[in-house]
Formats: structure tokens, C-alpha cells, sequence
């Protein structure tokens, strides 16, 4: 299809103005037309498909990629054989958004075998993964209710703050700490096309001066030895070139073992995996 004939698809959801800014946004993603065709369906839709889930997208979260779809599917497979040796495991995913990750693994995993915990900074993200979870038909956890379902609650909280968890409605400790947390560093945020980033939060993409400001408060959480139960795994996705580093934060920060790196289906190292 032609571009022009795209933006009017998109128009006809979002109005001319928004449609014009996403457009550039769409167009600067897809890998090429056939993708370019798909991505205008689907946000004229307002929903983005992750894995077998159609997820609600809605300015200013971040609309979730296909290469954080792949990893969180090897990392149910990678799951499925402790989910049946185990009790009901616990998840925090920090920087939850649309709650993307967590709703895909509690869809993914044997009922009731997962009870997952979202927080996100940002109070549209909030209502969208509540939003999301309503749709997906996955219940909120609650003390009053033993559900043999796996469960999603959203939270709000900061965990970049050195107080966190302080405040913040989560249940420590966990079995699986899952983030794909902002990671741009800042000479490429500086970079980004204004179509980029008038649509999406900068909280979302904005990792600090280096990237890695989130990873390296990611560590000093798993650190605190009250946070992950034994033989907990922890799955961060990262930015290009950043996993050596990632890895190493993991290892020696956090004190974890048995790190791996995982590739997207384009050959970029995109997922790091620790062990307790
Ligand atoms: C890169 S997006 C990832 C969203 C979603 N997990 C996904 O994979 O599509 C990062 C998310 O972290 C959230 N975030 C940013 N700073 C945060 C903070 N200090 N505490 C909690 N969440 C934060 C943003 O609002 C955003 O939803």
C-alpha cells in the first residue's frame, strides 16, 4: 500500500495531526513494507499483537516490539519445566508499561503457577496494563481469593528511588524479576527523531547518561538478599551492545551466577539472564 493511502487508514483512528507523527514513528520501525503495512493495521486498530495476546496500545506507553514478544516466549518455554516441579512461582516486572511481559508469561505458563506483579512510574501505563489484564482475562491476585489462575496486579512505584519498595503495594521476595526497562543512553535520546519522542514517554526510553542507570538499580534491589527467593532467575532485556555490561552489573553487583545472553531473531544480543 501506499504511503499515502496508510496515513489515511491511520488518520481515520487517530486524526490527521497524531496520525502524521505516528506515521514517521511506524515508518522509522518497520524493517520493511510488508511490516510498514502491518504496523498502520494494527495501531489504526489501537491494539498490538504479542504473541498469541492482543494487547491495548495507548500515547504515551510504549508500544511493545517484536523482539521483546521473542524473549519472553523462550523465557515461558525456559519456565515451563520448573512450573511443574514447583509451587506457584512470584513475578515482578519492573517497568511494566502495557504489561506486556507478565500478561504474556501468566497467558503462557500452567494456570495457576504465576502470580506477577507489575509496577511502572507512570499512571497511564498503570491503567493500561489493568486495562490489558481485564481483556486478557487474567484476575488481579487477592489474599480473600485462593485462584487456581495464574494472576496480574499493577502498582504503582519508583525503582529507581534508592527507597524503593518502600510504599509501593509489592510482595517481596520473588521467584523471577522480569524488566525491559528504559535503556537509551542520553547522546542517542538526543538523537532520536522528534516523531520518536513526542509519541512515547521519555520515561519509557531515557536509560540515563550512560543507559544503564535502571540495570544498575536493578542490582542493588537483587542484592538485598530479602528480594529473591532461592534459585530465582532474573531476565532483563537490553539495548544494543549494552549486554557484556549488563552481564557484568549482574555478576558482579548483584551477585548472581550462571548469566547467559540471548539474541533476537536478528542476530542483536538482547536479553541477559541471571541466576541466584
Ligand atoms: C522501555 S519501557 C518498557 C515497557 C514494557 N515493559 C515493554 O516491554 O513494552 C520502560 C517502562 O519503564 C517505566 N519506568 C520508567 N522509569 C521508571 C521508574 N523509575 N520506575 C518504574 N517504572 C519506570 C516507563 O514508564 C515504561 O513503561
Amino acid at each position: 500500500m501506499a504511503s499515502k493511502q496508510l496515513l489515511a487508514i491511520l488518520a481515520t483512528s487517530l486524526g490527521p495531526a497524531q496520525a502524521a507523527l505516528e506515521f514517521k514513528w511506524i515508518q522509522q520501525h518497520a524493517a520493511n513494507p510488508s511490516q510498514l503495512n502491518q504496523m498502520v493495521t494494527r495501531r489504526s486498530r489501537g491494539s498490538q499483537p504479542f504473541g498469541p495476546l492482543n494487547l491495548l496500545t495507548r500515547p504515551p506507553v510504549l508500544i511493545p516490539r517484536p523482539e521483546t514478544e521473542d524473549w519472553v516466549i523462550r523465557l515461558a518455554d525456559h519456565l515451563k519445566s520448573s512450573a511443574n516441579h514447583r509451587p506457584t512461582m512470584s513475578l515482578l516486572d519492573l517497568g511494566t508499561g502495557t504489561g506486556c511481559i507478565p500478561l504474556l508469561l501468566c497467558h503462557l505458563l500452567p494456570q495457576g503457577s504465576l502470580n506477577a506483579q507489575g509496577v511502572d512510574i507512570s499512571t497511564h501505563a498503570l491503567q493500561l496494563a489493568t486495562d490489558n489484564a481485564l481483556l486478557c482475562g487474567i484476575p488481579p491476585s487477592s489474599p480473600h481469593r485462593n485462584t487456581p489462575q495464574n494472576t496480574f496486579t499493577a502498582t504503582l512505584g519508583s525503582f529507581l528511588s534508592p527507597s524503593f519498595p518502600d510504599g509501593a503495594k509489592i510482595t517481596p521476595p520473588y521467584d523471577i524479576i522480569t524488566s525491559n526497562p528504559p535503556y537509551i543512553p542520553w547522546d542517542e535520546y538526543l538523537q532520536l527523531p522528534r516523531s520518536v519522542t513526542a509519541y512515547e514517554d521519555p520515561k519509557a526510553l531515557f536509560g540515563g547518561p550512560s543507559g544503564l542507570d535502571f540495570y544498575h538499580a536493578i542490582a542493588r534491589l537483587i542484592r538485598r538478599r530479602d528480594f529473591l527467593n532461592p534459585g530465582a532467575i532474573v531476565a532483563l532485556e537490553v539495548g544494543r551492545g549494552q549486554a557484556p555490561a549488563v552481564e557484568r552489573i549482574m555478576r558482579v553487583d548483584a551477585h548472581m551466577r550462571d548469566t547467559e545472553i540471548w539474541s533476537d531473531p536478528w542476530g542483536i544480543q538482547r536479553t541477559v539472564l541471571a541466576h541466584l
